[in-house]
């Protein structure tokens, strides 16, 4: 009884022991260090950008797709896959920037709408044969994107739209090329 009295006693004159009085200094520090990095993080203004889009190279622009496959496209698809990317505001944020940059070039680099091979019939059934196989496939859009946007979420009903038509007109493109001279 005596000695617990005595631990007691002896905590109680020591209110805060000295390790946790050195961690809370440094936590202000660690603090510190912690936003003046997230500071830094938001200088490197990466990307991030909507280069033009060059009259007649968009898909739309010539041929365009029915309305009702157009709209899937522009909602699930031209975020990452087209110049007009629609960058939410977190996405001005690092390091969510950097993630978003790096999907957002990829996805351009591989398929990109804004650039589309009207003059290459042969190159765009292809593509669209990407596009009906990543659709059918649920691997597109990016499931991380249709978690955030809702809109992008197809439906089993839009899936089948999109990868039925895209798979269609890549058999039209090629039938022409067997026409063409
Ligand atoms: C959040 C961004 C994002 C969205 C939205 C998105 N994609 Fe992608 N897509 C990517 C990325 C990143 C890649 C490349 C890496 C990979 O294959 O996973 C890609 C690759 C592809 C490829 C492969 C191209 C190739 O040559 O290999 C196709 C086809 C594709 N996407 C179609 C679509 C279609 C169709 C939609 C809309 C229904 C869509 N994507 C929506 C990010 C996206």
């Amino acid at each position: 009884m005596e000695a617990r009295f005595g631990k007691i006693a002896f905590i109680e004159t020591f209110p805060e022991s000295l390790p946790l009085i050195i961690v809370k200094k440094r936590f202000k520090w660690i603090l510190t260090i912690m936003v003046a990095v997230f500071a830094l993080m938001q200088l490197t203004n990466l990307g991030r950008s909507n280069p033009p889009v060059a009259p007649g190279h968009d898909l739309f622009s010539t041929n365009p797709p029915p309305p009702e496959i157009a709209a899937l496209l522009r909602t699930a698809c031209y975020d990452c896959h087209s110049y007009e990317t629609r960058w939410p505001w977190y996405g001005h944020v690092a390091p969510v920037t950097w993630w978003l940059d790096s999907h957002v070039r990829d996805a351009r680099a591989r398929l990109n709408f804004s650039e589309w091979p009207h003059g290459d019939p042969q190159k765009a059934a292809k593509k669209w044969n990407y596009v009906s196989d990543s659709v059918r496939d649920g691997d597109m859009p990016l499931p991380s994107y249709a978690q955030i946007h809702k809109a992008a979420r197809l439906t089993e009903q839009q899936r089948n739209a999109l990868s039925g038509w895209a798979a269609q007109e890549a058999e039209r493109l090629k039938a022409t090329l067997a026409v063409a001279p």
